[in-house]
């Protein structure tokens, strides 16, 4: 039966609270149990009410509360993201519960990335520590937090596999490997949904950008996709699949077009791969705007054009655009787009709203009222000591001259840099309701750890950019950035003064949060000339000279590597991130992190990863030649590799050991090794698996990751690690692409970082 519905019925109807009230729980949290349950809703709603559902709103200027309120009250809105405390959420509950027609709960969702309201390090920061049980504890936290502030979905994990240090969005990734990249998407999924997303504590993930966002041209943001299809099968889906064989119930779709098809207007994408192949039942959200971007791609010519073709693509819920709810009817009445269709997208979201729980209690993350915290922003609500082991985790010790760190807690220290006692870009963008003011400063995290047994002297040196463009562009929506009234001579003229005075410089120098984050894409990827200014000054002071770097995003750090002592990259690693930092420079924390992307010298070497392939001509730099594949005027190869990072400790790889030098068809291999910590100092490093197939139907990189295991030893203890191998982590997409695994030699390498590998082969029968 169709329903005509209007607003005097919606009104008439909503007296009619039994309707609706026997749609509540309890409900078996089972496929089944929902299917026979969203069917019978279905069957209740009206044409309208399913568009309402497909209706995700931000709370914003553009849709104030009231205005909201009034959708709510006629069922035109399905989702709310952008609204984060409990009070808030409850209004908005109360008002589907005692004013709409069925009384479907809303869900509500946030950009919860690396932490609700403990900022942890950016996700690039996290996935250096390699360690999967940090991750977890991330998002678990993050889940924790945002589902205490009564959200239930969260627009994360972003698993886009990037070669694109230009491209500010690498922050919100895990880098440049596909391995690593779906290691640790997996893990996030698992733990922010946990055993069920209707859990209190648990939220639903949204893996995105549905797909391969990561490879946009020059890395220039919203950028054209164009790739093989064995390279966007080998290198940039397997993290989604594996974000998505983990459970997670929804998929935000990308901006970006993919081989000349925006992907919300891709059918192939959203239904062929993603529905039949990959058997996802979850729900498909468009990203910001999406829909009204497709008339820009030049795939539709007008709203209602972008509309049809998104919904039939496969575009489940629209966010942020009223187009679904203005043009969705009009389409059904002239026969455009099916009930049916329409009716499958509500499944959808009816189907997430049901694994959430919320039609057993919609209010299930907001608890009793009175429960509901006093003070949002109370500090009994951070969990600081998780986002410090998480931080110290992921930092990254670069360059060590001489042992100059670990610093000692005596003398004079002097700290220098637009960075050094900055609580906003320590947390990094997507910091969701981090309070900048409960970050602790790298400052004030050195003032903590040598409390009374050294002198640390302040002076900032430089502003972040002497370029007003930039500046201009950081502070274009909030004060971002605050310049310093004193000339830059001056800043300069008195760090070095300062340094003068001390015995070691600690330089805090690199981007702005702002600098690495949406629609954020640099040409140039060093550090601001004004702060490499400050650096050069402070060197020929000849004191020496320890950079921190706070980025977002693989940087060209020559002149850094050249002019530093050491060289300590910690990326913004959160609220804990000066105590964290601190735990490094002074060596109360050994660092273990190691690089999730490779560091080009230059911006005119990218793209530049691990994982490339030999070509027919390879550059050889023990036997340069002319005629081989490089660059005459620089050094090849980056400048840090994949996988690379010190310790304070030395460790040690013994040769490799294989269990056979013979992998049967669908066996396993064994390959091992003994790590050793020959240094005095206990610590933590990462060994690395990589494969490489010797012979293949088609050309294959000289290696790839396949597995890693971050072991802790203490000074003098060995520890032998073993990788099982079996015949999946052989596999790849062949010129026909079908997923195979070729008999043959396969080299087997083991290491430390990408670069340096103890080498074995075996042969696949
Ligand atoms: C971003 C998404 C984000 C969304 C909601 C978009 O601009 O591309 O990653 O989840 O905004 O904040």
């Amino acid at each position: 039966m169709k329903w005509i519905y209007s607003v005097s019925l919606a009104v008439t109807l909503a007296m009619q609270p039994a309707l609706a009230d026997e749609l509540f729980g309890p409900h078996p949290l089972t496929p089944e149990a929902r299917d026979a349950f969203v069917t019978d809703l279905l069957t209740k709603m009206t044409l309208d009410e399913k568009i309402g559902q497909l209706r995700l709103i931000s709370v914003g200027p553009d849709n104030p509360k009231e205005a909201i309120r009034d959708m709510i009250q006629h069922g035109q809105v399905g989702a709310i993201f952008n609204t984060v405390t409990r009070q808030d959420i409850r209004a908005m509950q109360d008002q589907v519960m005692q004013l709409s027609r069925l009384k479907i709960p809303l869900f509500f969702a946030y950009d919860v990335v690396h932490g609700q309201r403990t900022a942890f390090p950016i996700p690039l920061g996290v996935a250096s520590s390699w360690d999967l049980d940090a991750v977890a504890q991330v998002g678990r936290i993050s889940a924790y937090e945002a589902a205490d502030d009564g959200l239930n979905m969260t627009w994360a994990p972003m698993v886009d596999v990037t070669r694109e240090p230009r491209w500010g969005r690498g922050s919100e990734g895990f880098g440049e490997d596909t391995y690593l990249t779906s290691e640790m998407g997996r893990t996030m999924v698992k733990s922010m949904q946990g055993k069920s997303a209707a859990d209190r504590y648990s939220v639903m993930t949204s893996v995105k950008h549905f797909a391969a966002y990561g490879a946009i041209e020059g890395g220039r943001d919203y950028n054209t996709v164009d790739m093989s299809p064995q390279r966007l099968f080998q290198d940039y889906l397997p993290p989604y699949k594996a974000a998505l064989d983990a459970g997670s119930g929804g998929v935000m779709v990308a901006l970006n077009s993919l081989n000349g098809m925006p992907a919300s207007a891709d059918s192939w994408l959203l239904k062929d791969v993603l529905r039949d192949d990959w058997q996802f039942k979850g729900i498909t959200i468009s990203d910001h705007g999406a829909i009204k971007e497709l008339i820009k791609h030049g795939v539709a010519s007008d709203p209602q054009d972008a509309v049809r073709v998104a919904l039939k693509s496969g575009v489940n819920m629209s966010m942020s655009d009223e187009y679904y709810s203005k043009y969705l009817p009009g389409l059904v009445k002239r026969g455009a787009v099916s009930e049916q269709e329409i009716d499958d997208a509500v499944r959808h979201v009816l189907n997430v709203k049901y694994d959430m729980g919320l039609f057993n209690d919609p209010y299930s993350h907001l608890g009793p009222k009175d429960s509901d915290p006093v003070d949002t922003n109370a500090e009994s609500r951070l969990h600081r000591a998780e986002a410090r082991d998480v931080a110290r985790k992921s930092i990254v010790l670069l360059k060590n001259r001489l042992e100059t760190l670990p610093l000692k807690k005596s003398g004079t220290i002097a700290l220098i840099g637009p960075l050094a006692d900055n609580q906003r870009d320590i947390i990094g963008s997507w910091s969701a309701a981090a309070v900048a003011k409960q970050a602790v400063t790298l400052r004030q995290g050195m003032l903590n750890a040598t409390a009374g047994k050294a002198t640390l002297l302040y002076a900032k040196g430089a502003n972040i950019s002497d370029d007003k463009g930039i500046v201009d562009f950081l502070n274009l929506y909030e004060q971002a950035v605050d310049t310093d009234a004193r000339s830059p001579q001056q800043l300069l003229d008195d760090a070095v003064a300062t340094a003068k005075k001390a015995d070691v410089v600690v330089l805090a120098i690199g981007e702005a949060r702002g600098m690495a984050h949406e629609a954020s894409s640099r040409t140039d990827i060093t550090t601001p000339p004004n702060q490499l200014k400050l650096l050069a000054a402070l060197k020929a002071t000849g004191k020496p000279v320890v950079v921190v770097l706070m980025n977002g995003r693989p940087l060209a750090l020559v002149k850094e590597y050249q002019q530093s002592d050491a060289l300590l990259e910690t990326w913004f690693s959160g609220t804990e991130g000066g105590n964290a930092i601190a735990d490094v420079l002074f060596g109360d924390y050994n660092p273990s992190g190691k690089l999730p992307s490779s560091f080009p010298r230059s911006v005119g070497q990218i793209p530049i990863y691990y994982n490339h392939l030999n070509t027919g001509r390879p550059y050889n730099f023990e036997k340069p030649n002319k005629y081989t594949s490089h660059y005459y005027d620089a050094a090849n190869g980056p400048l840090f590799p994949f996988g690379y990072g010190l310790s304070y400790t030395r460790f040690t790889v013994s040769p490799v050991k294989l269990s056979s030098s013979v992998m049967p068809r669908n066996g396993t291999v064994n390959a091992s090794v003994t790590v050793t910590n020959r240094g005095d100092r206990d610590g933590a490093t990462v060994v690395q698996l990589y494969l490489r197939d010797q012979v293949a139907s088609i050309s294959r990189p000289v290696k790839e990751l396949k597995g890693f295991k971050r072991v802790m030893l203490k000074a003098g203890e060995s520890q032998t690690v073993t990788f099982p191998i079996d015949v999946d982590a052989l596999k790849f997409w062949n010129a026909r692409m079908q997923q195979v695994a070729e008999p043959g030699k396969f080299s087997v390498m083991i290491g430390l970082d990408s670069a340096t590998t103890q080498d074995a082969e075996f042969t696949y029968l």
